[in-house]
């Protein structure tokens, strides 16, 4: 495996592939790779001829700076991992070689940052936006995959893809969970036993929305139940929306919809934990 910390010769070896007719696969991540990482890496690999993981923790990303410092940084263990994956390539950059000046450029994604994320975190996605791009022209990747674990950012990439006319192809991984239920999240690191036992109330919660979706119970009602399923469990819940999948626009009644996501964020011992699931709704 090869590891990079500058994009020139990054793009040297990928240049040299190309030329030999081989596609390109990209796993964007922020590193402290765990084993959601690694099923996208596993499905970049059954499709790709050179798989590039990208290892970086994105500074214009973080509306929050203790959120930033806090983030685990574990490089060596990743590339052990990595390389263990059969992972080709992977692309670790300084700050200053990401951002040798700061972008002036800004994104605006409309309502899809309206919602969710975008209003809990400003400016959160105008970083993804950012540092996504810079990603997908330095690779130039055929295809890339993102989990489904940050729908939002899944749906506000593809309508980038899709306006800027990049021309790869995404790939949205499902959520990859732990036995309990739990979604892999490198911030899981932060929680004590405790805190993730207490922070498996978001997977039951989301099948207490699928099971009360498939009952027909009212929309009201399965908020506040799924809610209180959380807190009873001493999760300080930010929110549960109802959304369409592909528009995340929220949804009040759901007989027009074929597929719905039901999307959480919780505060479980200071940790900012989020999680979703699509339910699909032709039974
Ligand atoms: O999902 C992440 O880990 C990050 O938001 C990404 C896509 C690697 C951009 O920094």
């Amino acid at each position: 495996m090869e590891v990079f910390k500058e994009i020139f010769p990054l793009q040297s070896y990928l240049q040299e592939h190309r030329k030999s007719g081989k596609s390109i696969g990209l796993v964007p991540t922020m590193g402290a790779l765990h084993k959601g990482h690694l099923s996208l890496i596993n499905e970049a690999i059954a499709e790709a001829d050179v798989v590039v993981c990208s290892v970086f923790v994105n500074p214009t990303q973080f509306n929050n700076a203790a959120d930033l410092d806090k983030y685990p940084r574990t490089l060596e263990d990743d590339l052990k991992l990595l390389e263990a994956a059969g992972c080709s390539a992977v692309f670790c950059p300084s700050v200053d070689e990401m951002y040798a000046t700061l972008p002036v450029v800004k994104f605006d994604f409309g309502n899809l940052e309206k919602v969710m994320e975008g209003s809990f975190r400003p400016g959160h996605f105008n970083g993804v936006g950012i540092v996504v791009s810079k990603l997908f022209n330095i690779v130039n990747p055929d295809f890339a995959y993102f989990g489904q674990k940050d729908l939002q950012q899944y749906v506000i990439i593809a309508q980038m893809v899709s306006d800027l006319s990049f021309s790869v192809k995404l790939r949205r991984v499902p959520v990859f969970r732990e036995a309990s239920g739990l979604a892999m999240s490198s911030r899981n690191r932060r929680l004590s036993d405790a805190a993730k036992e207490q922070a498996t109330s978001l997977y039951k919660a989301l099948q207490l929305c699928k099971e009360y979706l498939h009952n027909g119970t009212d929309l009201d009602k399965l908020k506040r139940d799924a809610w209180k399923v959380m807190e009873e469990n001493g999760v300080q819940v930010e929110y549960l929306e109802i959304v369409e999948p592909a528009t995340l626009e929220p949804i009040e009644n759901i007989s027009a919809h074929k597929s719905v996501a039901i999307c959480i964020a919780a505060y479980i011992e200071g940790v900012r934990l989020i999680d979703n699931e699509i339910i699909k709704l032709d039974f």
